[in-house]
C-alpha cells in the first residue's frame, strides 16, 4: 500500500491535491467544531462569525441535529434516486415546510443552492412556456452554468461564455427598471435581501412593485432565500417582513443545519409540470438525501420551538451599538447579518487577518470586497457578541 501520504503534512496535501479556488486559501487545519467554535489541530479555538457562510445557523453540530443524523445513519442512507420511495425524513420535512409556507405546498429537494436555482429556472420556463429570465445586478444565485448566467457583473463568468440566452438584468431596489419584465419573462429571480453586494436590504416598495409587475405580466417570482432564509433576518423567511409571497422559494445553506441539502418550493399546480410530458423534468440522485433531510427537519424543529429567531433583532441591535469606529463608514444589516463597510479592500483584508490571528473568523463579500461579513450562528450570545466586537474594533 502506498503510505507516502501519511508522512506528508495535510496542508501540503491540501495544496497539492485539492482543486484550489483562490491563490490565498485560509488553510486553517480543522480538527473539530462545536457550537460557535471551530478548533484547529493545535487546539486553538476560532469563533465562527460567518457560520460557514450562512450555513451553521444553529452553530456547529447542534445536539438535536447531530442526534437526528445519528438516528438516520442507523436506519438507512441512500436508497434510490430522488422521488421514488416514501422516505420519512423527506415527507415530514416537506409537510412541516408547507405548514410554514401557505400556498407553497410542493417541495423539490436538491443538493445545493445552485441546483435549487437551476431547478426553479427550468420549472418557470416549463410552466410559463416563456424563454426569458430576469435577475438583479450584483446578485449571486450559484455557480453552475445556468445559475451563473444570472450573474452580473460578468467578471466571474466571461471566461465561460456563451452563457444561457434570454437573461435580462434589472437594478435591485430600482422600481424604474421593472419595465424589463414583460410577457416573454418566465421568471424574475431575486434575493429577498441581496447578500453578496455586501448586504442590501430591499425597499419594501420595491419588492411590492416587483410582485405586482410579475402578476401583471404572468412572470413567476422566484425568491432566493438561500442566505436570507431560516431566521437570519429575524423571521423564518425574509419575505415575511414585506407582505409579499414568491411563486417559487429557494432554500439551501442554513436549511440543512450544516448538512448539504437545498430545495425549490412552489404550489403543487406549478410543480406538477415536472412530472409528465416528458416525465422527470428535473433529475437528481442525491437530492434530499435522507441523512441531510433528517438534519434539516431537526433544524427547522429547533427554529420553530425556540426563541432564537425572536432574539435576532436584539442581537442585531447590540452588534450595531458596538460597531462604532471612525474607520467604519457604514453598517448595513438585515437581522443577524451585517456588512461593515470599511471603504477599502485592503483594510478589510487586514481586519480579516487580525481577527483570524485572534481567533475570530470573518470574511468579505463576492461583489463587495470593501465590506466585512458578519453572519454568526443564531445561537450567538451577548457575551460572545461583545468579545467578537472587541476583536474587530481592536483590528481597526
Ligand atoms: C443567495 C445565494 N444563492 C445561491 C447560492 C448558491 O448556493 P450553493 O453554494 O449551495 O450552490 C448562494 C451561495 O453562496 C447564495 O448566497
Amino acid at each position: 500500500m502506498n503510505d507516502k501520504y501519511q508522512t506528508i503534512h495535510p496542508r501540503q496535501l491540501f495544496l497539492r491535491h485539492l482543486a484550489q479556488t483562490s491563490p490565498g486559501p485560509l488553510s486553517l487545519e480543522i480538527d473539530r467544531a462545536e457550537g460557535l467554535y471551530l478548533y484547529d489541530t493545535d487546539g486553538k479555538a476560532y469563533l465562527d462569525l460567518i457560520a460557514g457562510i450562512g450555513v451553521s445557523c444553529l452553530g456547529h453540530r447542534h445536539p438535536a441535529v447531530q442526534a437526528a443524523v445519528e438516528a438516520q445513519v442507523n436506519r438507512y442512507w441512500h436508497t434510490l434516486v430522488y422521488g421514488e420511495y416514501v422516505l420519512n425524513p423527506q415527507v415530514k420535512l416537506a409537510a412541516l415546510l408547507a405548514s410554514q409556507l401557505p400556498g407553497l405546498d410542493a417541495v423539490y429537494f436538491v443538493n445545493s443552492g445552485t441546483e435549487a436555482t437551476e431547478g426553479a429556472m427550468k420549472l418557470a420556463k416549463r410552466f410559463t412556456g416563456r424563454p426569458d429570465i430576469v435577475a438583479c445586478r450584483n446578485a449571486y444565485h450559484g455557480s453552475t452554468h445556468g445559475a451563473a448566467s444570472l450573474m452580473n457583473p460578468v467578471d466571474f463568468t466571461l471566461a465561460y461564455h456563451p452563457m444561457l440566452p434570454g437573461i435580462r438584468h434589472i437594478d435591485f431596489n430600482d422600481e424604474k427598471t421593472l419595465d424589463s419584465i414583460n410577457h416573454r419573462t418566465a421568471a424574475v429571480v431575486v434575493e429577498t435581501v441581496q447578500a453578496e453586494s455586501g448586504i442590501t436590504p430591499p425597499k419594501p416598495e420595491f419588492l411590492q412593485a416587483l410582485r405586482r409587475r410579475c402578476d401583471e405580466t404572468g412572470a413567476l417570482l422566484i425568491l432566493d432565500e438561500i442566505q436570507a432564509g431560516y431566521g437570519r433576518t429575524g423571521a423564518l423567511f425574509a419575505f415575511q417582513h414585506y407582505g409579499i409571497k414568491p411563486d417559487i422559494l429557494l432554500l439551501a445553506k442554513g436549511f440543512g443545519g450544516g448538512m448539504p441539502i437545498g430545495a425549490f418550493i412552489a404550489p403543487q399546480h406549478i410543480m406538477e409540470v415536472l412530472s409528465h410530458n416528458p416525465v422527470l423534468g428535473h433529475i437528481t440522485t442525491f437530492g434530499g438525501h435522507p441523512v441531510c433531510a433528517a438534519a434539516a427537519l431537526a433544524t427547522l424543529e429547533v427554529l420553530l420551538s425556540t426563541d432564537l429567531i425572536a432574539q435576532v433583532p436584539a442581537k442585531e441591535a447590540l452588534f450595531r451599538q458596538l460597531l462604532v469606529h471612525p474607520e467604519i463608514r457604514e453598517v448595513r444589516s438585515a437581522g443577524l447579518w451585517l456588512g461593515v463597510d470599511l471603504g477599502e479592500a485592503e483594510k478589510v483584508q487586514k481586519v480579516i487577518a487580525h481577527c483570524l490571528k485572534n481567533g475570530v473568523i470573518t470574511d468579505w463579500f463576492l461583489f463587495n470586497d470593501r465590506t466585512l461579513r458578519i453572519a454568526p450562528p443564531l445561537t450567538i450570545d451577548e457575551t460572545t457578541i461583545h468579545k467578537a466586537c472587541e476583536v474587530l474594533l481592536e483590528a481597526l
